[in-house]
């Protein structure tokens, strides 16, 4: 599968089966997950088994069944942009593990330190969790909001790179599927805005990796 297609078929999973993930799978994702941290300087972490620690992450969310493994996008509160970095690596981990044939679904739920196994240097907060696992079932495609709400480009005249770019934003995971970002092409270039609110710029550096990924072009 190639990422594009994992972009496609991509869809939160909140159900999985309960099986471990398998070792090798495992170890490919803790390859990925440094290499990101390196890029980065992030302190993603794996965390398998943990159904305990789950718990606390889901406690308010019925719907989630079997899962015991999360990544935690972690980071120190003085890097500039965390929650965009953590929404635009995190997305990059989400789609790779698509290809591993794993499912996920991101999780903005309330953690305790304690109860979590995240290890947490002195500066550092968990941002947000990603749900790991093979799962039950694809998920369902979202609902989009209408193209004119999204993208300020005239789409019959604009490049292909930028209609492949704003084809794979609409696919992206977003908060509540609340979709609050502008897409404007300016000349030759993208530029991927949002207005704010919560959880708004964790969005935006998930839609941002999904327009690169799928333009080759990179996005202000
Ligand atoms: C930053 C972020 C936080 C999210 N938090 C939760 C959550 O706490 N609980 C949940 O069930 N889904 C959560 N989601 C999943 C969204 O509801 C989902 O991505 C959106 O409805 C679009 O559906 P899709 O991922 O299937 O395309 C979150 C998604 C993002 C991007």
């Amino acid at each position: 599968m190639t990422i594009l297609e994992a972009i496609d078929q991509r869809h939160s999973v909140r159900q999985y089966k309960d099986i471990p993930i398998a070792p090798e799978t495992a170890e490919k994702l803790r390859a990925l997950i440094s290499a990101c941290n390196e890029e980065s300087g992030l302190n993603f972490q794996l965390i398998t088994n943990e159904p305990q620690a789950f718990d606390v992450f889901l406690a308010h969310y019925g719907k989630f069944k079997n899962a015991v493994n999360y990544i935690a996008l972690v980071g120190n509160k003085t890097i500039a942009d965390l929650d965009e970095k953590c929404g635009y690596f995190g997305e990059r981990i989400v789609l790779e593990a698509q290809t591993m044939g794993l499912n996920t679904c991101w999780v903005a739920g309330t953690y305790s330190k304690k109860k979590s196994g995240i290890s947490l240097n002195a500066g550092e907060k968990i941002v947000c969790v990603i749900a790991i696992g093979y799962g039950e079932n694809s998920g369902v495609e979202h609902k989009s909001k209408p193209t004119e709400k999204l993208v300020r480009a005239d789409l019959n005249t604009a490049p292909d790179w930028f209609k492949a770019g704003v084809d794979a934003a609409l696919k992206a995971p977003t908060a509540l599927n609340q979709q609050k970002f502008v897409i404007t092409l300016e000349g030759d270039e993208a530029k991927i805005t949002t207005k704010g609110g919560a959880m708004t710029k964790l969005d935006l550096g998930i839609v941002k990796y999904n327009f690169e990924v799928a333009s080759g072009r990179t996005v202000n």
